[in-house]
């Protein structure tokens, strides 16, 4: 390496902080953060000296004093115009290389300055930094470029953002519509992608974080070490939020291609190893337009997702329904680590099984006794089982959707490997017409071991019709179950069941149940239950403890928070306010959001062009626009947070905006950019 460059690094930093104010001077561990950021810094080997650039105005004077007794120099430039003082400080220095640090990042690695440096000289590059591809933490942000990089920089980079942002023009990774210049650029990465984790200090909780760290290792301690420290200690990184608060960039400008460009790369890897993509039919490609969607999802929190891209939505899909409180929850996470520490599968029963089993007791009506699985097809597959046992009796009527098993799947139109014999077991009726059940005894009489229907979902229930149902099945000597995979935990506590008062032999609960985790659970009287010890219904995962702790922490926080009651609302304001933008855009014929307000969906009549196309057109936009929305609105406590409604009816509203002027134009199909969503078979 030539030995003359000049180098020097340039902490920017200004006491005002409209998340955190004076955050550079709360204290990490007795000492203000700004001072262990300075302390860190110095640690670096080819540094020659290190200043501190901040505003004029009189609030940073502060700072200016925290740093009297170091040999930190510090630069009182324009407030605003932050380039403007980097150029000053490296005339004043007449430095070579100036590396940008910014005053947020108190676990700023000097191991990671020096290599960001050397990769600089070492590929004669203008701009290097390990920001350009995110691998390390959220924190340890290092930039560094040529003197000759900053001063076309500060010559170009126009008034506002870009002068604020200092390196906005050298690296162009913003918003398209700033100036960016050209300029040979490189990239530190890691090999494995720790992007995912915060250690910033921008809010109260990242407080608690880095100063939990600096209480618990040297000041010194390299990034690794802090990496080791984490995995010993996993509750300290519930402090951190994955989810990035200036992640709020959105790539909509992009072109498809850009903006899905990973997710469209991982699926032709993924395509060749596993069927559909997928393990979940409605999570595949067919179901969204692909080319103009993500296929692969980075992670979640709240009800935010992240795609591998790095294009970020509100969800409305909620993993099918499973969240119900937030994706990570601090909570039932919490909860989950705990148990992780103590293990999750044992060779015998943990006592969790039975503390779930106490508590669904007491809020389901019909729950005498339990059992789990991991899926809902477990539970509804285990339930038909139990109720041709007891009954000794073969037939089965379904209405709605049950699950993958044979004896289901065979009465939908994919029947592909399902035995004839089977199928011949399976017989549909409306659950809202109770005489199209009364009928099929009549034509099978004494046949029937059950009835399983689901007694609440998109269709209101007809209670006159529950109430026969139930009545036909005392009479006919039939188990009537309630599938609650969906409705428990969503329109009551206790289920459907609760909400109507009308109670099944036996039900079936899954998704909601623990915000996440693997599990379902059949409940039901003791008469019947007890046959559970003369079937089998058995597996090695049933007893999993991680899930029921999930499931403990999710109901307590349930009942807490009235969660059900406030997903209400939420749904009750969501159809009111996204009703009036359809009918603000004069789209009211052809759309509405249904006011069931424990489960609303967006309804559609009279479509002036193909339903698919309608829908492909529809699910592209609200992409576009930052919603993944399906059909329904799958809620959950997060969406009740602050600004989510508005936002979605601003996205909502831009949707059909577009989508108005996509139909109404000559060629409809010339709009949609990505492919069709391909037809599914119709359960419900
Ligand atoms: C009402 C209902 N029952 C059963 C199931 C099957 O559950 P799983 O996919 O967990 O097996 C589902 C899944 O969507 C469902 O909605």
């Amino acid at each position: 390496m030539k030995k003359n460059f000049k180098i020097i690094a340039i902490l920017q930093a200004r006491v005002q902080s409209s998340r955190l104010p004076n955050k550079a001077l709360l204290k990490l561990n007795k000492k203000p953060s700004i001072i262990r950021m300075v302390d860190r810094i110095k640690e670096a080997r080819l540094l020659h000296e290190i200043w501190l650039a901040t505003g004029k105005s009189k609030s940073n004077d502060k700072l200016e004093k925290v740093l009297l007794n170091t040999d930190i120099k510090v630069f009182r430039g324009d407030d605003d115009d932050v380039l403007s003082r980097f150029s000053e400080i490296a005339k004043i220095t007449k430095a070579d290389i100036i590396v940008r640090l910014t005053g947020d990042c108190p676990l700023i690695d000097p191991k990671i300055i020096d290599n960001t440096v050397i990769l600089l000289i070492e590929k004669k590059a203008d701009y290097a930094s390990n920001v350009l591809k995110r691998t390390f933490p959220d924190g340890l942000d290092v930039e560094v470029f040529t003197k000759r990089t900053l001063n076309i920089t500060n010559n170009n980079a126009e008034p506002g953002f870009s002068r604020e942002h200092v390196t906005t023009y050298m690296h162009g990774l913003h918003n398209a519509k700033y100036k960016k210049g050209k300029f040979k650029k490189v990239s530190l990465e890691h090999e494995s992608d720790f992007s995912h984790l915060r250690w910033t200090l921008d809010e109260e909780k990242d407080l608690i974080f880095l100063n939990s760290i600096y209480k618990s290792l040297p000041y010194n301690a390299s990034w690794q070490d802090i990496l080791s420290h984490l995995s010993k200690f996993p509750l300290m990184q519930l402090n951190n939020n994955i989810v990035k608060h200036n992640e709020g960039t959105q790539n909509s400008q992009l072109q498809n291609y850009e903006r899905y460009k990973v997710s469209n790369k991982l699926f032709k890897r993924a395509i060749k190893t596993i069927p559909l993509g997928s393990q979940t039919f409605s999570k595949s490609y067919i179901q969204w337009p692909k080319g103009s969607a993500p296929l692969f999802i980075d992670r979640a929190q709240g009800v935010k997702i992240i795609d591998k891209d790095g294009n970020h939505f509100i969800d409305y899909v909620m993993g099918l329904l499973p969240i119900i409180l937030g994706y990570c929850d601090k909570d039932v996470d919490h909860a989950v680590i705990l148990q992780i520490m103590k293990g999750n599968i044992f060779s015998m029963p943990s006592s969790l099984e039975m503390e779930l089993s106490e508590i669904l007791t007491k809020i389901i009506p019909s729950a005498e006794m339990v059992r789990f699985g991991k899926n809902g097809s477990d539970v509804t597959t285990a339930a038909i089982r139990l109720a041709r046992a007891y009954t000794n009796k073969d037939l089965v009527a379904v209405a709605g959707y049950h699950g993958w098993h044979d004896w289901y799947i065979g009465s939908t139109s994919r029947t592909l490997g399902v035995p004839e014999k089977v199928k011949s077991l399976t017989h549909k009726f409306n659950f809202n017409d109770a005489d199209t059940l009364e009928s099929l005894f009549k034509k099978f009489p004494n046949k029937f071991a059950a009835v399983i229907i689901e007694p609440a979902g998109l269709i209101k229930t007809d209670i006159n019709s529950l109430k026969k149902i139930r009545t036909l099945c005392n009479r006919n000597g039939v188990i009537l179950i309630f599938d609650e995979i969906i409705s428990g935990f969503r329109i009551n506590l206790g289920g459907a069941q609760k909400e109507f008062g009308i109670i099944p032999d036996l039900s079936c609960f899954g998704k909601g149940i623990a915000n996440g985790y693997p599990l379902s659970a059949i409940v039901g009287k003791k008469e019947i239950m007890k046959y559970m010890e003369d079937i089998f219904f058995s597996s090695t995962f049933g007893g999993e403890a991680i899930s029921l702790c999930a499931a403990i922490a999710t109901i307590k926080k349930m009942k807490k928070l009235h969660v059900i009651e406030k997903n209400k609302q939420y749904g009750k304001k969501i159809s009111k306010e996204l009703n009036k933008v359809i009918n603000d855009s004069n789209m009211h014929e052809l759309l509405k959001v249904s006011k069931n307000d424990w489960w609303p969906q967006i309804e559609m009549t009279n479509l002036p062009i193909e339903n698919d196309l309608f829908v492909s057109l529809l699910r592209q936009e609200l992409l576009k626009n930052g919603l993944f929305l399906a059909s329904t609105f799958n809620l959950c406590f997060a969406h009740n947070q602050k600004g989510i409604l508005d936002l979605t009816v601003k996205k909502f509203k831009k949707s059909i905006i577009s989508l108005k002027d996509f139909i109404n134009s000559n060629n409809p199909e010339k709009n949609l950019k990505g492919s069709l969503i391909e037809k599914t078979f119709k359960v419900r």
